[in-house]
């Protein structure tokens, strides 16, 4: 297989994220939540690993040779992964984007020698996602050194999940699983590899979707949505019923709320779909009292979105406000665990 060399040097950098607890108040009562630091990972996201697996695919598969242009239309993280994979294996990387990558992101594409190709129109369904779909798809017919990596419909973006995140956390947390698992769904590959993993090693687990209002990634009602990273303009080709025992729709005030309250508490520097992620949690423990283990996949750090979910302004002009879970107020505290 070509680059097969470099690619099973690259697994090696892959992955082994910490796990840490934090203690926050719900209802009055203590309770522990466990947070997969994602943000830990090569290129500072989950997506290093989904980039991984689709590559090696493409690898696989012969489709990646010397010469070839990978191209993959990205709302920030896959795009910064697939741009670190491609100049390490010296073939070209081009992102299609759209006006919701952060500044950071776009400067680290750069940075990495992508070429970064926006879409501006928004997309019937309230983002930009099919826009950016559409660009793609002409960007295929036009050039034939085109590779699309295609993290919305390929089966190595879940499997890469199945395979090694799911197994890397049932490895940290031994004999006893977390009873709850949340994460956030996009294209759904991270929730449906881990929820097929929990399945078989871990049934008891009860697995959590987590969507952002104005998503369709899972059958919502289509909107405006703010946050890159969660939620989609489209239906995930991957999470099935089966996969949900629960689907929580965070909102953003909720989603601020919680990163900034682990982070002042804590330390720790949550993304904003980890905010959208936690806030679910505790929702979810709220009315959960049995719960003890629950696990929140934080995606990825808090770096890139001072701009976003940790800016007041920001707020204020999408017409949000930082709230504490509406439903159940009060929780004040976070410490560590
Ligand atoms: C910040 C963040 N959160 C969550 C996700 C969810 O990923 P998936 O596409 O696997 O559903 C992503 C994917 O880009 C992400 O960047």
């Amino acid at each position: 297989m070509l680059f097969g060399q470099h690619l099973d040097r690259f697994q090696t950098l892959l992955g082994l994220t910490p796990v840490k607890t934090v203690t926050i108040e719900v209802l009055g009562r203590p309770r522990r939540i466990h947070l997969k630091l994602e943000g830990h990972n090569l290129t500072g996201s989950v997506k290093a690993r989904t980039a991984y697996g689709l590559v090696r695919g493409l690898a696989e598969e012969g489709r990646l040779r010397p010469g070839v242009e990978l191209l993959e239309s990205t709302s920030g993280n896959l795009g910064v992964a697939l741009a670190s994979m491609a100049r390490y294996l010296g073939v070209g990387f081009s992102a299609v984007v759209d006006p919701m990558i952060t500044a950071e992101c776009r400067d680290r594409l750069g940075e990495l020698g992508a070429t970064v190709i926006e879409v501006d129109r928004p997309d019937p369904v309230g983002g930009y996602l099919l826009s950016r779909l559409a660009r793609v798809e002409e960007l295929l017919a036009s050039d034939e050194r085109y590779v699309w990596a295609n993290q919305y419909e390929n089966r190595r973006n879940p499997e890469i999940h199945r395979t090694m995140t799911g197994p890397e956390i049932l490895g940290q947390f031994g004999a006893n699983p977390p009873d709850a698992l949340f994460a956030a769904v996009s294209t759904g590959g991270t929730y449906a590899g881990l929820a097929e993993c929990f399945r078989e090693h871990s049934p008891r687990t009860r697995l959590v979707a987590v969507d952002i209002k104005g998503s369709v990634a899972l059958g919502g009602p289509p909107g405006t949505r703010h946050l890159s990273g969660i939620g989609a303009s489209r239906q995930s080709s991957f999470v099935e019923p089966h996969m949900i025992d629960h689907l929580a729709f965070a909102d953003i005030g909720e989603a601020a709320y919680y990163c900034r309250l682990v982070l002042k508490e804590a330390g720790i520097h949550l993304g904003g779909s980890s905010g959208a992620v936690v806030a679910a949690c505790v929702r979810h423990l709220a009315e959960h009292p049995e719960i003890t283990d629950p696990l929140c996949i934080c995606a990825d750090g808090g770096e890139k979105y001072q701009s976003t979910i940790y800016s007041d302004e920001w707020l204020e002009s999408i017409g949000e406000s930082m709230t504490p879970l509406s439903a159940c107020q009060p929780y004040c505290t976070a410490g560590m665990g």
